[in-house]
C-alpha cells in the first residue's frame, strides 16, 4: 500500500542551533600552574583544555540574546509563538531571564515566555516541551534557549569545571537540523550530589557522588529508553552526552556500552565521542547548553556526511533528572551547519592570566540595591550595565 501524504508521520525537532560564550577564557595551564599541580589532570584526568569566563558586563542573559540574535537573523520570527528559557544559574526568583531576551532581540509581543529550571536538565525538558507544542499545532514555532555560568569557589575540586555559554535552537516541524524521535527515556532520583542554595553565587557539590549520581541516572534513563521501545545501542551513529567535562562523557558512554553488552577500550571510547568533545573542551560546563553545545560539535566536526544517522542525546541534571533520546540527522542539514562562526567566537576570546581571572570571579554584584554600573568589557552584541532600583539594566553594546 502506498502512503498517503497525510499518513506519513510529521517530523519535529532542531532547525536552527546557535552558540554563544563569554569574552574572556582561562587556560587550565595557568589554573594548574597557580596550584602547583600537574596540567595533565586536567587536559587528560577530566579531559579539558580551557574555560570560558564571563566579562563583568555580561552574564546569562547577553550571551542568550547573542545567540537567539543569529537565530533570528537567519530565520526571522515568522511563526515564533514561545520562547523557553532553561538555565540553572538564573538571576531573578521571579522573572524569566527569557523576558530580557525577549526585549533583547526584538520578539513581537505574541509570543509567550517562561524559564525552566533542574539544573542541567532543563534544556531537555524544554524541546521534549516545544516539540508538544508544535504537535498540537505544526504552524508555530518554539525558541529554546539554554544558558549557564557553571561557578565554584577558588580553591574547590570543581575549580577546574567551571565555564559558560549558550545554545539557542529554533525548534519547528519539517526541520533543518535534527528530527527529534519518539520514544525517551527518563530517571528521577531525589540526591542531593550539586546543589546552589538561593544566598550562595557559586554551586556546592559532591563531586565524586556526583560522579556515581550521573552514571545511575543515565543508565536508568538508558534502560527506560530500552523498555520504551527505543533503538538498540548499535543503531546509533554517536551519542552527545551532558559534559561537566568531558571525561565524564567518557565515563558514561562506557557504562551505557557496558549496560548493552559491549566493553569498548579506552580508545574506542575516545573516538566514538571526539567530534562531540571538541567545543566543550574549550568551553568548560555550559549546565544546560552543555549537552547542546555536544550536538553542535558533532555536526560542526564530523568529516561523514550524517544524513539518515541516528544520534543519542543524553541528558543529566544533578539533583537528579536524566534523559536519554534519538534524533535523526536530516537531508542538506550542512546547509545550516554554523561551524566557521562557533569556532571564530570560541578563538576570538580574550586569553586571561590567573590574577586577572581571581579578580573577576571575585567580583560580585552589591546585594542591597544600590546602584551599580559594570565596566565596558565585553565586545558582544548585549550587555549587562548595571544595576538601579533593584532592576538589572541590559542595552545592546
Ligand atoms: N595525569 C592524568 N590524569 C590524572 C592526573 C595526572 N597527573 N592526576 C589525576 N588524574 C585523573 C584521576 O585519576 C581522575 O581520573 P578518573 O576519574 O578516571 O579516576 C581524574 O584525573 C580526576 O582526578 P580526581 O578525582 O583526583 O579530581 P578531583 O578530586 O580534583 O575532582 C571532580 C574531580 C570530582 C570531577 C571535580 O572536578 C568536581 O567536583 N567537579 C564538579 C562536579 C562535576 O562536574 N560532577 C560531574 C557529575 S554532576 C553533573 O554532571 C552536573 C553538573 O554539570 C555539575
Amino acid at each position: 500500500m502506498p502512503h498517503k501524504e497525510s499518513e506519513m508521520p510529521m517530523s519535529i525537532g532542531i532547525h536552527d542551533l546557535a552558540l554563544a560564550t563569554s569574552h574572556h577564557s582561562l587556560d587550565l595551564g595557568n589554573l594548574a600552574d597557580h596550584y602547583g599541580i600537574d596540567p595533565a589532570k586536567f587536559r587528560v584526568g577530566i579531559g579539558q583544555d580551557v574555560m570560558s569566563v564571563l566579562a563583568s558586563d555580561e552574564d546569562i542573559v547577553t550571551m542568550a540574546a547573542d545567540a537567539t540574535a543569529r537565530i533570528l537573523e537567519r530565520n526571522g520570527t515568522d511563526g515564533i509563538r514561545t520562547l523557553l528559557f532553561a538555565t540553572e544559574s538564573g538571576i531573578d526568583q521571579s522573572k524569566s531571564a527569557g523576558v530580557y531576551v525577549h526585549k533583547l532581540v526584538g520578539l513581537p509581543s505574541t509570543v509567550r515566555v517562561v524559564e525552566l529550571k533542574q539544573a542541567c536538565y532543563s534544556a531537555t525538558a524544554a524541546l521534549q516541551f516545544a516539540v508538544g507544542l508544535i504537535a498540537r499545532d505544526p504552524s508555530q514555532k518554539v525558541l529554546v534557549v539554554a544558558s549557564d555560568v557553571a561557578r565554584y569557589d577558588l580553591g574547590s575540586s570543581g575549580e577546574s569545571t567551571q565555564g559558560a555559554a549558550a545554545a539557542a535552537m529554533l525548534v519547528q516541524a519539517d526541520p533543518g537540523l535534527l528530527a527529534v524521535e519518539v520514544p525517551a527515556g527518563v530517571f528521577t532520583e531525589d540526591v542531593m550530589d550539586f546543589w546552589r542554595p538561593n544566598y550562595r553565587s557559586t554551586a556546592l557539590v559532591d563531586g565524586k557522588g556526583s560522579i556515581k549520581a550521573y552514571l545511575n541516572a543515565i543508565g536508568g534513563a538508558w534502560q527506560d529508553y530500552l523498555a520504551q521501545g527505543g533503538a538498540s545501542w548499535e543503531d546509533f551513529e554517536a551519542i552527545c552526552y551532558h559534559q561537566p567535562f568531558t571525561k565524564m562523557a567518557s565515563k558514561a558512554h562506557r557504562h551505557l556500552a557496558v549496560l548493552s553488552g559491549h566493553n569498548p577500550t579506552p580508545d574506542e571510547v575516545a573516538h566514538q565521542l571526539e567530534d562531540t568533545m571538541r567545543y566543550n573542551r574549550l568551553i568548560g560546563n555550559s549546565y544546560t547548553a552543555s549537552v547542546y553545545v555536544a550536538l553542535a560539535s558533532l555536526l560542526d566536526h564530523h568529516e561523514g556526511d550524517l544524513t539518515g544517522s541516528r544520534i543519542g542525546l543524553a541528558s543529566y541534571g544533578s539533583g537528579s533528572v536524566a534523559e536519554f533520546f534519538g534524533g535523526v540527522v536530516q537531508p542538506g542539514y550542512r546547509a545550516h551547519l554554523r561551524g566557521e562562526e562557533h569556532r571564530a567566537m570560541i578563538e576570538a576570546r580574550v586569553a586571561l592570566d590567573h590574577t586577572s581571572y581571581e579578580v573577576l570571579h571575585k567580583t560580585t554584584l552589591p546585594e542591597d540595591g544600590r546602584e551599580y554600573q559594570t565596566n565596558r568589557e565585553g565586545t558582544g552584541a548585549f550587555r549587562f550595565a548595571g544595576m538601579r532600583d533593584h532592576q538589572r539594566l541590559y542595552e545592546r553594546s
